[in-house]
């Protein structure tokens, strides 16, 4: 077993103009990536999950992929952290596989399946890499039902304690849940991901359990670490805009708001479901749920690619779609560019939840990269939109925003769920057919901003 070995604060002195000191983060922000399990591991040494179902269903995702291989990041991420360690890589937010840990039902763990992630924390401690492990991040067994169930609850809960107690002497940094808004919302709303339901009361259902599975989480985790730990959580948030001005788009864009980040948010905060939701939530809520739900977490997790738009669509399950960015904006292969829609979500977030810690758990572009030229994969166009998404970070930093910290996603390309290979995130791409790593220049510049501790120009050439 490794000690947990203290991070070197970030005191880089080295001279930098007048303009980039101005740019500088916080002493102890922590420069990290993002992964997740589901995403970079392959299905051998786990149990059935519900995005194995949904790809044994559709027979393939949209390039023609499944998850059966992914990276196999769980044989192969000594490279990984070896790439991301010398580029002064300070902290991995990666994700443990619930069906690895209880491949077949509930009770002990699967000795095998928990030993991996031991093995991986020790690594990354070698590394001088501080684990940030997100406990559920999509992949439910098989045999754990969804969450339109309320059983789903305390089952979550049961695995998170499973790993607090073989974890918890080595890690201090929790995230409970990735995004449980795309949860709802895709998985039970719009049927693009696992499991693909396509109902408003699931939908309802899921945000409430979500909700319900993390607050008994926390109490579980709360009982089980020793001192030291800090507990948080992560949700996909992003400010909501109309496509038009007409009155039936703005009330679209108000439920938006409520439903895909109010919903999650003001419950944490003890400040219960939006005015808006509460209503068609409530015949999930059990009595003594919300004071369940009100964790008051130690920081909050902000995933953040850009705004979202939306329009009033009688025929979807809601009653909303998403409508048409405004063409001027910047296109990424996936998302539209939109740098100042996160520093109005830091600054949104530090007024109304009483300035809470922050990090920005995810962000990050996926783009057509080039093949490798002598070694190096040339990604400038990564590199400028990065560029302008940390200026963004910057700029709620110095008003005031207490923001610790920011995770790129991803580390390597990966699995882009329902959309396959075909989106290409990585600092390090990965070769399809030898699954080889290559550094990107993107990973180059993310280490000289981690040595500056600042948000640098991007380079012109
Ligand atoms: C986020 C997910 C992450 C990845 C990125 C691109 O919403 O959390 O797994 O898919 O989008």
């Amino acid at each position: 077993m490794m000690a947990t070995r203290a991070h070197p604060q970030n005191t880089d002195s080295s001279p930098l103009s007048e303009d980039t000191a101005a740019l500088r983060f916080c002493s102890d922000f922590v420069w990290g990536v993002a992964a997740s399990a589901a995403q970079t591991e392959s299905r051998n040494g786990r149990g059935p999950s519900n995005w194995d179902a949904l790809c044994n269903d559709r027979g393939a995702m949209l390039d023609g992929s499944t998850n059966a291989l992914c990276t196999q990041f769980e044989d192969l991420y000594p490279r990984d952290l070896e790439l991301l360690a010398q580029a002064g890589v300070q902290a991995f937010r990666f994700s443990i596989a619930w069906p690895r840990v209880q491949p077949d039902g509930p009770g002990p763990a699967n000795a095998a399946g928990l030993a991996v992630y031991d093995r991986m924390v020790d690594a990354m401690l070698e590394k001088g890499i501080t684990p940030w492990p997100t406990l559920f991040y999509w992949d439910v067994p098989a045999w754990a039902g969804d969450f339109r169930q309320r059983e789903i609850c305390q089952r979550l809960a049961d695995y998170a304690e499973i790993v607090a107690r073989k974890l918890g002497d080595r890690v201090q940094q929790w995230i409970v849940l990735n995004e449980p808004n795309s949860v709802a919302l895709r998985g039970y709303a719009a049927q693009v991901h696992a499991p693909a339901f396509n109902s408003a009361e699931a939908a309802y259902a899921a945000i409430h359990h979500q909700n319900l599975a993390q607050g008994l989480a926390f109490q579980a985790l709360r009982a089980t670490l020793p001192g030291g730990h800090r507990i948080g959580t992560t949700v996909n948030l992003q400010p909501v805009r109309a496509e038009t001005n007409s009155a039936q788009d703005e009330q679209a864009a108000r439920m938006v708001d409520a439903l895909w980040n109010r919903a999650f948010v003001d419950p944490l905060y003890g400040k219960g479901y939006p005015r808006l939701a509460a209503g068609l939530i409530a015949p999930y809520v059990a009595e003594g749920d919300m004071e369940l739900i009100a964790v008051k977490p130690d920081f909050l997790g902000m995933n953040y690619y850009s705004r979202i738009y939306v329009r009033q669509a009688a025929d979807h399950v809601l009653g909303i779609a998403q409508g048409q960015a405004p063409r001027h904006l910047a296109n990424t292969d996936y998302f539209h560019v939109e740098p100042d829609g996160l520093t109005e979500m830091l600054l949104r977030l530090h007024d109304e939840y009483d300035a809470p810690q922050l990090y920005i758990t995810e962000t990050g572009f996926a783009m057509p990269d080039p093949q490798p030229r002598d070694g190096v994969v040339d990604d400038l166009g990564r590199i400028a939109h990065l560029a302008g998404y940390l200026k963004a970070a910057q700029a709620a930093h110095a008003q005031g925003v207490h923001l610790k910290g920011l995770f790129y996603w991803s580390a390597t390309d990966n699995w882009e769920w329902a959309q396959g290979f075909a989106k290409r995130f990585g600092l390090i791409q990965v070769d399809r057919a030898t699954l080889a790593r290559t550094p990107k220049r993107s990973l180059g510049y993310f280490a000289d901003c981690i040595r500056h501790n600042a948000a640098l120009d991007a380079p012109q050439t």
